[in-house]
């Protein structure tokens, strides 16, 4: 029997939508706050606003069991809740760190809603977002603020901070199944409480039809608040910064005629590095690398350090974006009326997210050097012509070859790796050309239809 908890998670995004559905999903009373109206509107219909796999039927079985709801009202959130989960967006500001903004505003409307309201605990307020190293005290302050606006000064909360580690296009199977739990906070009972609200994941005693459970026991990390702010943005930055490596030593697998997926491989192997985030190609984006990586690089220079490892990972990284153009000039020679199909175009398979995502840039630059820029992507077709429109989006892979000088493929979607090439390669102008911009797939069989094969650091 799980310890009862009401849990209210502000901000129906990526990471508080999954959140409430899969504390829900555990059994807890949750409820999602967000003041986007034809957002809550939505998801009170059961649909979800974003495409994330498995989400919508998470949220609509939560609320068929009266688990999860939707609402507008914070402050009524805040009156019901044990915990209270802020969960929101902490974009890039102009100077590359973290916009604080959101997450003040819902601090001080939470102080606001506390003053004056007996409570037999104190309210837990997490700190789910990503946020620079100290804001936990930061949020106290504007608790504090915002209370002390309602007439009440005392009240009674704790701040603690819960880092999210989930990954687009896997965030259910990610929070359910994570590789550790880490929690910052400055007093016992928080802790404890905390601890209590994860027991059915830290334990993995929960129902679930995600089999086989992958984990024993998930680890429970207890830091103070700044470790475990700086913990979020050291495991991305050094995730980002895997990525350039891999990409810098493929640029000189190509020069010296080595194959960076064996390399890679036999790298990978050694447990000290790991497989994993050791695929090379056109770099990372999303909304998550480049904007911590921006931050962090932001804090360093606060303290006057220059950041010049991480510099050097956001410089590979921006290369790699440049290296599919020089790639397609080798073989095309001047881009100028030239026809390019791009395939894919979110930041990675399985979302529609295109924030910060290559294909965008890629698909800038070619327009910039003349080139007509056709692109496909399974399900964000309309939302990239929307926001580039110079690109034209077309709703079938095949339709953006046809007449093709080249293709590129930026998202290493399934179904990309299914294309029947010999059509593939009936569809372009010969000879035709194929940018892997993922190494995603088998030169082999791209030669074996009459395609030049062009990958990243494929000898
Ligand atoms: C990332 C982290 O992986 C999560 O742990 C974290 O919670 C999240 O950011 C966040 O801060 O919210 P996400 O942005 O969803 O998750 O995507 P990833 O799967 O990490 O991929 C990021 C980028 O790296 C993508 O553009 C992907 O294509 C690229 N990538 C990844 C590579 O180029 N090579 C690899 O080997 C792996």
């Amino acid at each position: 029997m799980i310890e009862e908890f009401n849990i209210g998670v502000v901000g129906a995004g990526y990471v508080g939508l999954t959140t409430g559905a899969c504390l829900a999903h555990l059994g807890y009373q949750v409820t999602c706050v967000d003041r986007d109206e034809v957002r809550i509107a939505f998801l009170k219909e059961g649909r979800t606003p974003i495409y994330e796999p498995g989400l919508e039927e998470l949220v609509r079985g939560g609320a068929r069991r009266g688990c999860l709801r939707f609402s507008t009202e914070l402050s009524k959130t805040v009156h019901g809740a044990d915990v209270l989960f802020i969960a929101v967006d902490t974009p890039q500001g102009n100077d590359g760190s973290a916009d604080l903004s959101s997450v003040g505003a819902v601090a001080r409307e939470i102080g606001d809603a506390l003053s004056g309201i007996e409570r037999l605990r104190p309210l837990v307020v997490v700190n789910k977002s990503t946020v620079p190293v100290g804001s936990g005290d930061y949020v106290s302050m504007l608790i504090e603020e915002g209370a002390a606006e309602g007439g009440n000064g005392t009240i009674a909360y704790r701040v603690v901070s819960n880092p999210e580690f989930l990954r687009e296009g896997s965030a259910i199977y990610d929070s359910l199944f994570p590789d550790r739990i880490v929690l910052g906070a400055d007093t016992r009972d928080a802790l404890d409480t905390m601890r209590a609200l994860y027991e059915p994941i830290i334990e993995q005693t929960f129902p679930t039809q995600l089999d086989p459970r992958p984990k024993d026991v998930v680890p429970f990390v207890t830091t103070d608040l700044a470790s475990a702010e700086m913990i979020k943005y050291a495991a991305n930055a050094f995730l980002a910064t895997k990525i350039s490596f891999i990409n810098e030593v493929a640029t000189i697998c190509e020069l010296v005629g080595a194959d960076v997926t064996s390399v890679a491989h036999g790298m990978g192997l050694d447990e000290r590095i790991g497989r994993r985030f050791l695929s090379a190609g056109i770099g990372w984006g999303g909304s998550c690398f480049p904007k911590d990586v921006a931050a962090l690089r932001s804090i360093a220079r606060e303290y006057d350090h220059e950041p010049v490892l991480l510099d050097a990972s956001v410089t590979v990284n921006e290369h790699q974006r440049r290296r599919v153009i020089a790639k397609l000039q080798r073989d095309l020679h001047t881009l100028k009326g030239k026809r390019i199909a791009l395939l894919g175009l979110t930041f990675k398979p399985n979302t529609d997210d295109l924030r910060e995502a290559p294909s965008l840039e890629i698909a800038h630059l070619l327009d910039q050097r003349g080139a007509r820029v056709f692109g496909y992507d399974p399900v964000a077709g309309k939302k990239a012509a929307e926001l580039l429109p110079s690109l034209r989006v077309v709703f079938d892979p095949y339709e953006a070859l046809k007449g093709a000088h080249a293709v590129v493929v930026v998202t290493e979607w399934d179904e990309f790796r299914e294309l029947d090439l010999n059509r593939v390669a009936s569809l372009m102008e010969k000879p035709p050309v194929l940018v892997d911009g993922r190494n995603a797939l088998d030169p082999r069989d791209v030669k074996a239809a009459g395609i030049r094969y062009r990958g990243f650091g494929r000898g």
